[in-house]
């Protein structure tokens, strides 16, 4: 296509979302570029032993090779060791930041400094790193309004589900009264197969395989990540304020098999003065519950409005693949945008 729109991208993080969203551009950028008018042109991946960068675009195949055999610094002939995200931003000539490295809840970095430059510096930014937006939702939101430029998260609120869309666009207008909400795939599977009888290490073991859990697991089946992705949800669609330390957390490492069968789930619940009460833990669902019977691979949520009753969404998720499809709908997004 002659007149397609060329969109320079810089993967920040290059684990299991970051590889999979280049393997869908290796695998689809011709498709992307018919359906959409949009050539996209992977010009910086960094991952945390170096990068690579080149303004007029990388092979997304062979950062994918490069990856496998250990690292994106061994991408042939311009790889570099050591070669850090801000100087590989800055060198990229990127339109749109995508930032997936590893969550920490401590300080949100190195994800927060990367948000913060990208902004700043006039990129969009596309993100399915929790971490800088539970500790700074409105300030990276106010950073993004000042420079113009979108910050897109839809893949930080369980995988591919449509969470923010359904929540924020979807049910415009309605009293969201509850969410239930299964949006950590890790401790939904742990929780699966001990209720099938299976034991928990061997469960866990299989999630890391699979690269559900987080790189440290603790994340997902102590509760944080769950809880990272209410307070997401509560800062984008219920409009309120809410931090970590908001909710009530409980894990799933301490059970015993006398207190299954249980499925891991978030809540926010609507009080009589307008906020609401978050929590997640483990809990009994009822056999009618929407999201009682979903298979082990699978999260959900069920929104409980005023004027639409409850809406729930499901989806079965084997690997990070969705997760990196939830981030390129993001991209489209902007992109349809710009070229409105
Ligand atoms: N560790 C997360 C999960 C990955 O298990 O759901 C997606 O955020």
């Amino acid at each position: 296509m002659a007149d397609a729109m060329r969109v320079r991208i810089a993967l920040l993080g290059f684990g299991p979302v970051g590889r999979s969203f280049a393997e869908i551009v290796a695998d689809r950028a011709s498709e992307l570029e018919r359906r959409y008018g949009v050539w996209l042109s992977i010009t910086a991946a960094v991952d945390r032993t170096g990068g690579v960068v080149d303004p007029d675009g990388l092979d997304a195949g062979l950062l994918v090779q490069a990856k496998r055999a250990g690292s994106v610094a061994g991408y042939p002939g311009k790889g570099r060791l050591g070669l850090g995200s801000l100087e590989a931003l800055s060198l990229s000539h990127a339109d749109i930041a995508l930032e997936a490295t590893s969550v920490n809840l401590k300080d949100g970095e190195p994800g927060l400094t990367h948000v913060r430059m990208a902004l700043s510096s006039g990129r969009h930014v596309v993100i399915a790193n929790k971490a800088p937006l539970v500790l700074a939702y409105p300030e990276l939101l106010s950073l993004a309004r000042r420079y113009g430029v979108a910050l897109k998260f839809s893949a930080t609120l369980g995988g591919s589900l449509p969470t923010y869309n359904l929540g924020a666009r979807d049910l415009a207008g309605c009293v969201i009264e509850r969410v239930d909400a299964i949006l950590n795939g890790t401790s939904h599977y742990i929780l699966s197969r001990m209720n099938a009888g299976d034991p928990y290490e061997t469960a866990l073991r299989e999630a890391q395989r699979l690269e559900i859990a987080e790189r440290d697991p603790r994340l997902d089946v102590e509760g944080w990540d769950a809880a990272s992705k209410l307070v997401i949800l509560a800062n984008s669609i219920l409009n309120i304020p809410a931090r970590l330390e908001d909710i009530a957390v409980t894990g799933i490492t301490h059970l015993g098999r006398e207190d299954l069968p249980l499925t891991m789930l978030g809540v926010a619940l609507r009080r009589p003065d307008g906020g609401y009460t978050l929590k997640v833990g483990p809990e009994r669902l009822s056999q009618d519950h929407p999201l009682a019977h979903l298979p082990p691979l699978s999260m959900g949520i069920v929104f409980h409005t005023d004027l639409v009753g409850p809406m729930a969404i499901t989806v079965n998720e084997r690997g990070p693949k969705p997760t990196a499809a939830a981030m390129l709908r993001d991209v489209l997004e902007i992109v349809r945008k710009e070229k409105k």
